[in-house]
């Protein structure tokens, strides 16, 4: 693998996070500007301060998007877009710009409006193909994961159900302590087990909600931190990985992993260090797309080995009082999932955690966090790891 990373050499010093929902009262200029100086106010710095941005977003296009509303004073403002990684993508840019020393700060952020199109889900514009390429929802791409798990572990529909309708339900759990959630209640399981079917065997409550929202983070390289604040949190790894899209012709795909994941995932640890995920990791935000998603995850992440999954599900291995707590924050099934913010909106659990802010949902010491962000679909898609920790070394 080509990374070398940067481990330790740049630290986030601010951050900013909207409520996710629905923002029917704010446009995407009002929602940049309240994640921005959220961001400001944080690290204690002035707008000014800022050398150069860079912007993920999905549906909005150019630097104009952010320099406009925030009215930036002749800065670089770079507009990136990596499907629904897209948000860590303005993270990782971030922080490479200041590692290379070509700026001294900069800000990641990034935002969504995804409410106003009127339509329920994801809007998805297909491309014009040859026809190779399938045009099916995300629900009914990702519902393809839950049988084909099941299947080769020997899960029976009903157990299967109870497994993935068990992630739901600690997701509304953890989102039900987060007053920045979408969803704010917790869910009786047999409720998640019966919600109204979207692509079997997902229903509703299977599904992360769609909403509005922004997030930010401020980057300054790691022996400038202590300058801004005594508590920064340190970047170890940062991982990207576009796979060559040739799982849904490929007769050797299975539909039980997101080979990219795999070896994102491989690439960060190595860049951080990390031996033994399971065991070093504190916490991590994973990208909970759809329930089948997030079981995938934790074996192509190396957090439980292959096959065994579902039982660290039904033991409380990632609640939030379990070994290696998974989504505190409520994840994309609480939060739902505006695609240029979902990725900061990670790391800004992360930020919180690490600092012990995270009020009802603090977990106790934590050292270690991983954010885990995709984008595409199962067989074609990308994947950001990224390891963070409160401390150098
Ligand atoms: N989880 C929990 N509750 C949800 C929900 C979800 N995903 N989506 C909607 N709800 C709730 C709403 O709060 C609302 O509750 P209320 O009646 O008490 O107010 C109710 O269900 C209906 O909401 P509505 O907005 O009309 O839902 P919808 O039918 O338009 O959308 C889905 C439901 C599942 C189709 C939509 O959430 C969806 O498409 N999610 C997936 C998004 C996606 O594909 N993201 C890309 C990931 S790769």
């Amino acid at each position: 693998m080509a990374s070398k990373g940067i481990k330790d050499r740049v630290a986030i010093i601010g951050m900013g996070c909207t409520p996710f929902g629905e923002h029917w009262d704010k446009g995407i200029d009002d929602l940049l500007i309240d994640a921005a100086y959220e961001a400001y106010a944080s690290a204690g710095i002035d707008p000014e301060d800022v050398d150069a941005y860079w912007l993920g977003t999905m549906g909005s296009f150019s630097g104009l998007t952010l320099s406009t509303p925030l009215k930036i004073p002749y800065r670089p403002v770079t507009r990136v877009e990596n499907f629904c990684a897209t948000g860590s993508e303005s993270l990782r840019q971030a922080c490479y710009a200041v590692a290379s020393g070509a700026y001294d700060i900069a800000m990641a952020i990034g935002v969504e409006k995804l409410k106003d199109s009127g339509y329920s889900g994801l809007v998805v514009g297909t491309a014009p193909n040859d026809g190779t390429l399938g045009s099916i929802t995300p629900p009914a791409s990702f519902s393809l994961l839950a049988p084909a798990y099941f299947k080769k572990y020997g899960l029976d529909a009903d157990k299967g159900k109870d497994v993935i309708s068990r992630i739901a339900w600690k997701n509304h759990r953890n989102g039900a302590r987060n007053p920045k959630a979408q969803f704010r209640k917790e869910v009786p399981i047999e409720t998640i087990k019966n919600s109204p079917k979207v692509a079997d065997p997902l229903g509703i409550m299977d599904c992360s909600g769609v909403s509005d929202g922004s997030a930010a983070a401020i980057v300054v390289r790691a022996e400038d931190a202590h300058k801004y604040r005594k508590d920064p949190i340190y970047i170890k790894a940062l991982s990207f990985i576009a796979g060559p899209g040739d799982g849904p012709m490929s007769t050797e795909y299975d539909f039980t992993t997101f080979p990219e994941v795999v070896a994102s995932a491989k690439d960060a640890y190595a860049q951080a260090g990390i031996r033994n995920p399971r065991q070093e990791i504190s916490m991590a935000e994973v990208h909970d797309c759809f329930t089948p998603t997030e079981l995938v995850l934790y074996e192509d992440m190396g957090f439980s080995p292959r096959g065994t999954a579902w039982r660290d599900v039904m033991e409380g291995f990632f609640d939030l009082e379990g070994k290696l707590p998974v989504n505190p924050d409520g994840g994309l099934k609480s939060f739902g999932h505006p695609i240029g913010a979902s990725g900061l909106r990670m790391m800004y659990e992360m930020w919180l955690q690490l600092r012990g802010e995270a009020g009802p949902r603090q977990i106790d010491n934590p050292r270690i966090g991983l954010t885990h962000n995709l984008g595409g679909a199962p067989g074609r898609c990308v994947s950001f790891v990224s390891v963070v920790g409160r401390e150098v070394g």
